[in-house]
């Protein structure tokens, strides 16, 4: 099955980074949105990511303006749902996700791929409510997306070859690296590292290590190139929580137990990066450890 038009629910953080790589690669991509402002602020942001890419030259001023040139933004879910691939990339919460797929339903083309860039929702479950469970798939893509070189696709229990061989063919022409993940709570990626960093914050919680020695300890000794804290940090600590929650509540197993010292640093507000503390602190001009 041939792809060209794309359809993306959601202008946020993600959805503004899936309409860029897309829009680059020679899709005609609409970009839909409840919210006109976070539409104006996600060109904005394609606008200005696209710039950078010129001025390190790794792309010329003619493939800058025929990418935007391909973006129409839009608060007009129909025209995001009559695509050949719709990419939704709403709020993660299960219940608005539901909501958009029925939106779409109307509006679909009878070929239409339907997929879901969500982190840790049942593809299999999202899948369930639409009229084509079997063009249904997981698109995951990494933050940020124009820098990070995977996704990971995720098939629901009624994902047919077809669906997965398309959204394969799509992954290989934006020039990234597809992994496949089956349908179980948080799919590869976020099955390892969200564990891994929970472990980093009860290493903090035991006193093992503070904020510094344990992001050290993990830079030079494993090679990473962030330490797990200040990873939580980038993520969002409040994301962090909410994934090992959903592989302590979907795997019922003790070892994904959430550390309480997250769940104090997510209940006061500090969740990182975007609220300026969490692990650091970020309102001067250097990070500075909280514990
Ligand atoms: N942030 C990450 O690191 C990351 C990484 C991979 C996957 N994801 C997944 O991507 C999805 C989006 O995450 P994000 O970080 O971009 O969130 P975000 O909060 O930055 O953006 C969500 C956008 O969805 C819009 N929205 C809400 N309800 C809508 C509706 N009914 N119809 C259309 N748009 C609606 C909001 O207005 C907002 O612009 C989530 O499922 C998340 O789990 C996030």
């Amino acid at each position: 099955m041939d792809i060209s038009t794309i359809g993306i629910v959601g202008a946020g953080q993600m959805g503004n980074g899936i309409a860029h790589v897309m829009a680059l690669a020679g899709y005609s991509v609409t970009l839909s949105d409840v919210d006109q402002d976070a539409l104006d602020k996600a060109v904005a942001l394609i606008e200005k990511n696209l710039d950078r890419q010129v001025s390190r030259e790794k792309i010329s001023a003619e493939e800058r303006d025929s990418a935007l040139s391909r973006i129409t933004a839009t608060l007009d879910i129909a025209k995001a749902g009559a695509t050949d691939l719709v990419i939704e990339a709403a709020t993660e919460q299960e219940a608005v996700k539901h909501k958009i797929f029925e939106s779409l339903a109307p509006h679909l083309l009878p070929h239409t791929i339907l997929t879901s860039n969500t982190s840790s929702i049942s593809i299999t479950r999202l899948a369930s409510r639409t009229d084509r469970p079997e063009k249904f798939l997981g698109f995951h893509f990494m933050n940020p997306v124009p820098v990070m070189q995977l996704v990971e696709l995720i098939r629901g229990i009624a994902t047919d070859k077809e669906t997965y061989e398309a959204c394969m063919a799509v992954v290989d022409r934006l020039g990234k690296t597809a992994a496949s993940a089956e349908d179980f709570p948080a799919f590869i990626v976020n099955r390892i590292l969200v564990p891994m960093i929970n472990e980093a914050v009860y290493t903090l919680y035991e006193g093992v290590g503070n904020v510094r020695s344990i992001d050290l300890a993990m830079k030079l000794g494993a090679n990473h190139p962030m330490g797990p804290l200040e990873l939580a940090d980038f993520i969002g600590l409040d994301t962090c929580l909410a994934i090992m929650n959903v592989l302590h509540d979907g795997l019922a197993d003790t070892k994904y137990r959430p550390c309480p010292l997250l769940t104090k640093y997510v209940e006061a507000g500090w969740l990182g990066r975007k609220t300026k503390r969490g692990f650091y602190d970020y309102r001067g001009d250097e990070p500075v450890p909280t514990r």
